[in-house]
């Protein structure tokens, strides 16, 4: 397949075939609390710089559609806005990044959430002789991320929207599939309530842990959809030019 921007097709017949991005990738974490709008930018992001988005909620959920043991395990922490233990979410991500998919890059989403996950992390990206480039940290006060979350709506085929802030065209109706929309599970105000504790105990020591590491960016998440993704992917453009 014939590249249009990073992932090159070495034939160099285009104007973005730039030998300085030849064989080059990119490993993102996007972190964030809950409902910080890290799947509405990772989803645009992997369009952009056409590397994979990977989601655990989303492996999770996946899971969870089949009625795997692993989806039906990983249900109980879920409803109650608990980590879904560490070996497991490890597992997951190391069948997942050695997906061939992920030769280029790819932007994670909710993964890692404790320290653990995060040594793992950099171990298994050592194993497949590939580094973490950037951890890009979306601010947003717990005010907004309750308003956000209320208001989110989903859709099967993996699209997401917000009643105020991003409606689809037709109430209830994904623009992209037209199938019905409907509000996840771990949505409900108790459930959330939780989310926003363990994610203040058990992940937000990470940005500390990745500042020391220099390959922080924190972007305010609470501006517009448009204005956030053009913040972060400026910051991306310095570490990758397109
Ligand atoms: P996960 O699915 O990752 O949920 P989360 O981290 O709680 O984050 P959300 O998906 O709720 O929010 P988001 O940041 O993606 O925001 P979104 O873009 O949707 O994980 C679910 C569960 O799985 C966890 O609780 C845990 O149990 C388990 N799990 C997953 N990973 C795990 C791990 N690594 N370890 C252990 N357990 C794990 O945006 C939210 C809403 O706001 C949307 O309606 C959107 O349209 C809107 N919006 C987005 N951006 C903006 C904006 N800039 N302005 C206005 N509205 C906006
Ligand atoms: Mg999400």
């Amino acid at each position: 397949m014939l590249c249009r921007t990073a992932r090159c097709c070495r034939t160099f017949r285009y104007s973005s075939c730039d030998p300085e991005v030849v064989g080059k990738e990119m490993n993102i974490v996007l972190f964030g609390p809950p409902g910080s709008g890290k799947g509405t930018q990772a989803k645009k992001l992997a369009e952009k710089y056409e590397i994979p988005h990977v989601s655990t909620g989303d492996i999770l959920r996946e899971n969870l559609k089949h009625q795997t043991a692993l989806g039906l395990e990983a249900k109980k922490y879920m409803d109650r806005g608990e980590l879904v233990p560490d070996e497991v979410l490890i597992g997951i991500i190391k069948d997942r990044l050695s997906q061939p998919d992920c030769d280029s890059g790819c932007i994670l989403d909710g993964y890692p959430r404790t320290k653990p996950q995060a040594e793992a992390l950099e171990a298994i990206l050592n194993k497949l002789g590939k580094t973490l480039d950037v951890v890009v940290n979306i601010e947003v006060p717990d005010a907004e991320v309750l308003k956000r979350i209320s208001g989110r709506r989903m859709c099967a085929c993996g699209a997401s929207y917000h009643l105020l802030f991003n409606p689809p065209k037709q109430e209830g109706i994904c623009d992209l599939c037209g199938r019905q929309l409907y509000q996840r599970d771990d949505d409900k105000e108790t459930a959330v309530m939780n989310r926003l504790e363990v994610y203040k105990k058990q992940s937000q020591p990470l940005i500390e842990y990745y500042s020391r590491k220099g390959i922080l960016v924190t972007v305010n998440g609470t501006a517009g959809i448009q204005e956030v993704f053009d913040e972060i992917s400026a910051a991306l453009d310095n570490v990758w030019p397109t």
